[in-house]
């Protein structure tokens, strides 16, 4: 009587037999097919993550492409007006808080490049740099090649010699001298025309005062306020500013002829901060004094 489940059983698991089998292929398949899919889902999560990335980089590049740069091309070496801290990063001085405060106000981000000076009006002309600012003194030569603003700073050159020195008090008495300047400037054209003068001309005017120090030369010619500024700084005591102011100088901004309309742009921005007040600020910042 216990033989038949048994066989029954048996035979109903030996039928039953073939049909895993016969299932077993749709399994498989249904196992792959949900591998698949799963490989399918983190490829989708992959390629998203990938398309909001490269969504989120031309994002960025669209908000840099908006935001307005302003190429300032300077000789980072003529403090109070530009020069670089200690650590030679961050640019200082009249020139800079001013460009930056101009910048602002024309909403531009200020992009500053340091040149060397007598490499920023062809650098202005190649249109490598918009505008100049770099106590640079408008006149009639480089007019020939750039466009200024309106005068922003009103300057002059003056003679600096060691303490003891008793033989130079005036123009006249560098005849026959030897003559610290940098290279490109005012000083540089004005030393020249004296008769019988050794000019020996600097990159910077850094190199200029150190020549003076060195006693490589008799006087130097520079801009009055950066004499000053260095004689005060630098706790040389063995060096003096002459009082007398050879030349009455104006600096302006330097801007491409090309590109009349930032001109405009520049000389409005100048005239909204001496309205505001803000022009005021930095001048006293700088020269501890305000402007007239
Ligand atoms: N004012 C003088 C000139 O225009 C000297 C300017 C020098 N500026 C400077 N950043 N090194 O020739």
């Amino acid at each position: 009587g216990s033989a038949p489940p048994a066989s029954n059983w048996c035979c109903r698991f030996a039928r039953a037999m073939p049909v895993v089998q016969r299932l077993a292929k749709p399994c498989k398949i249904l196992l792959k097919l949900y591998m698949a899919k799963k490989l399918l889902v983190l490829c989708m999560a992959a390629l998203m993550a990938m398309a909001a990335l490269v969504a989120g980089c031309g994002g960025e590049q669209k908000a840099a492409e908006s935001e307005k740069v302003l190429k300032v091309g300077v000789n980072a070496d003529f403090a109070p007006f530009e020069f670089q801290d200690e650590n030679g990063k961050e640019y200082q001085g009249f020139d800079m808080d001013l460009i930056r405060a101009v910048g602002e106000e024309m909403g531009y981000k200020v992009d500053i490049n340091n040149l060397n000076f007598d490499g920023l009006i062809p650098a202005l002309e190649a249109g490598n740099i918009d505008v100049c600012i770099s106590g640079m003194t408008i006149n009639e030569e480089r007019k020939q090649k750039v466009n200024f603003s309106d005068p922003y700073y009103k300057s002059g050159l003056s003679i600096a010699v060691a303490k003891d020195n008793e033989s130079i008090k005036t123009f006249e008495d560098l005849k026959g001298k030897k003559v610290g300047v940098q290279i490109a400037t005012t000083s540089a054209a004005e030393v020249k025309k004296i008769d019988g003068v050794h000019v020996k001309e600097f990159d910077s005017s850094a190199d200029v005062f150190m020549e003076l120090r060195a006693k490589g030369v008799d006087a130097i010619v520079n801009d009055s306020p950066v004499n000053d500024y260095y004689i005060m700084k630098s706790g040389e005591t063995n060096v003096k500013a002459l009082p007398d102011l050879l030349t009455s100088e104006d600096y302006g901004i330097a801007v491409s002829k090309k590109n009349e309309e930032l001109l405009k742009e520049i000389n409005a921005a100048l005239k909204k901060l001496h309205e505001n007040g803000k022009y005021d600020e930095i001048f006293t910042k700088w020269f501890g004094t305000t402007s007239k």
